[in-house]
């Protein structure tokens, strides 16, 4: 593809999936909730934060390499969950997660996905992650989280912010909330795709994979929607995390933890890791940017639970400002769903290159070699 030749950065890949991903599906991964004051926040706190320029340090053994849950990976970045991806381009979340592993990085799949966990497993050939949102169905969700061993899964990722919904205003616009009205207009917009209603069409599916003929009685993306919709558990507490840890026999990680309090009981959880996260700026409109968030959670428990990051990546500069504020690694999310908008698995593999190669300068630039040397002295103010 000629327009990928030129593509320097994540802000090229996101030109290019603004272009090609209809409207309602764009915006759906890329916007905030209500008055994206959070969204916006999580980028300026990112941008605020000053790298330390050394000079005349030897770095030409400079290597990415480290562990994240124990697991060897190439570089500190893992593919967060994210809702839908396999409508941003046809099976695109079986091309995110091949790309991940040829990297060797993790992959996470959303419990919202198009492809589902068996499909997904069953065409790639490494352990993926897989997210899960606790419905009211307790019953479901023990079956999502057997159908997550089956697969061999090798962490749980239960995501703990979203009890309700954070209006994104874009999506109601759009006739994207759930349950989701696919208006006149969108079917205009996406007429004007061609590539992308071709990817979408060779797709395996255009429904919620892990929901679809596993909910009694539902059928189709529109009452599948609608059943998620209510299915949101707002009486989701810590006695439920201590039920799925005693059921989820892997590595369990709680995403969403943005409250040194809040971090302090998942440090006595049981789970494996928590993700520093405000949900993208999706949920709590208000609330702090991720970033600015992450040295008090690390103060508070960084020695007893492993620290993940997301919120606002969209560099490798950007990831090293999180390890140096305490995170052991960082998920990326829009960053890499531009570049599947952009050019499916070519563009996912681009997005962790470009975020890779930055990663490589900036530790050359602060003067370190290993990631295992990184941490507040990177900084300055
Ligand atoms: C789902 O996790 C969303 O943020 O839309």
């Amino acid at each position: 593809m000629r327009e990928m030749t030129n593509v320097t950065c994540i802000e090229d890949l996101r030109t290019i999936a603004r272009r090609k991903v209809p409207r309602a599906f764009f915006d759906y991964a890329e916007a905030g909730a209500y008055s994206e004051q959070t969204l916006r926040a999580n980028r300026s706190g990112i941008e605020a934060i000053n790298l330390r320029q050394r000079v005349l340090v030897d770095v030409s053994a400079r290597d990415t390499a480290t562990t994240i849950l124990g697991e060897p990976v190439s570089a500190p970045i893992g593919l967060g969950p994210v809702a839908m991806t396999g409508l941003e381009y046809g099976n695109g979340e079986i091309l995110a997660c091949r790309a991940a592993h040829d990297a060797g990085i993790p992959f996470t799949l959303s419990t919202m996905s198009i492809c589902s966990i068996e499909d997904v497993a069953g065409a790639v050939d490494k352990p993926f992650w897989f997210q899960l949102y606790v419905m009211k169905d307790r019953g479901f969700v023990r079956s999502l989280i057997e159908r997550a061993a089956a697969a061999k899964c090798s962490a749980l990722v239960l995501t703990v912010d979203l009890q309700v919904l954070g209006q994104r205003h874009k999506d109601i616009k759009n006739g994207l909330a759930v349950p989701p009205s696919l208006k006149i207009g969108n079917l205009i917009n996406m007429a004007t795709k061609p590539r992308w209603v071709a990817s979408v069409l060779s797709g395996r599916r255009w429904t919620f994979g892990n929901l679809d003929g596993h909910v009694k009685g539902m059928k189709g993306v529109k009452s599948l929607a609608g059943w998620v919709g209510g299915q949101f558990d707002p009486a989701l507490t810590w006695k439920d995390v201590d039920w799925i840890r005693s059921i989820w026999p892997g590595k369990l990680v709680l995403k969403g933890i943005l409250d040194p309090e809040d971090a302090i009981l998942a440090g006595k959880s049981g789970a494996d890791a928590l993700v520093v996260s405000n949900h993208g700026g999706r949920q709590l409109d208000g609330a702090r940017s991720s970033i600015s968030a992450l040295p008090k959670i690390a103060d508070k428990v960084g020695s007893d639970i492993e620290l993940l990051f997301d919120g606002g990546i969209r560099s490798g500069h950007d990831v090293l400002r999180a390890l140096a504020l305490g995170a052991k690694a960082c998920l990326i999310g829009r960053s890499y769903i531009f570049g599947l908008g952009a050019a499916g698995e070519a563009g996912v593999r681009k997005a962790i290159d470009i975020i890779r190669k930055e990663m490589d300068v900036g530790m050359a630039l602060t003067g370190v070699n290993t990631i295992g040397e990184i941490d507040r002295r990177i900084l300055s103010d």
